[in-house]
């Protein structure tokens, strides 16, 4: 059994972006970063995306290509400020899933590298996240 269906399949992804998007339109400065002015289609984009790593249907790719996150988030600075707001949110969001903790441990861990990768302004070596809200 993948993740995907351990945590409750489509309506727990559906819920968790969706908590997750409510977060990033009450944060302005986050919030600029988004090109478009209606966040639906950037909401369907990453629950396609989380839907598919997470061992549920692939359609992210059948629409979207490989993922290839970096590449695509080259046009967005992602400081280290914006990827503790993003963090921030998506663990709000988490929590009110309510999931087991071992499976909530291992979305947690997989957003942490994940956002920490995406880091893509220059500087030293950033600080990882930290799990502190
Ligand atoms: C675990 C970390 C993250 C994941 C899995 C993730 C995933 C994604 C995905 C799948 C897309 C849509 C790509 C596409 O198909 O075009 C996207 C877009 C975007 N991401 Fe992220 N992201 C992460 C972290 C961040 C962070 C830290 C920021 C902070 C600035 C950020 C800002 C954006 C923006 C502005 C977009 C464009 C919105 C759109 O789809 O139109 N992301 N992200």
């Amino acid at each position: 059994m993948t993740l995907y269906d351990k945590v409750g399949g489509a309506p727990t992804f559906e819920r968790l972006v969706h908590a997750f998007y409510e977060g990033v339109a009450a944060d302005a400065e986050l919030r600029a970063l988004y090109p478009e002015e209606d966040l639906a289609p950037a909401e369907r984009r990453l629950r396609m995306f989380l839907t598919q790593y997470f061992g549920g249907p692939t359609t992210y790719s059948q629409e979207r290509g490989h993922p290839r996150l970096r590449m695509r988030h080259a046009p967005y600075p992602v400081t280290l400020d914006m990827r503790d707001r993003w963090m921030r949110h998506m663990l709000a969001a988490l929590d009110t899933l309510d999931l087991p903790e071992a499976q909530a441990e291992q979305m947690r861990d997989y957003f942490l590298r994940a956002a920490h990768m995406l880091v893509n302004t220059p500087g030293a070596t950033p600080p990882p996240p930290s799990l502190e809200r």
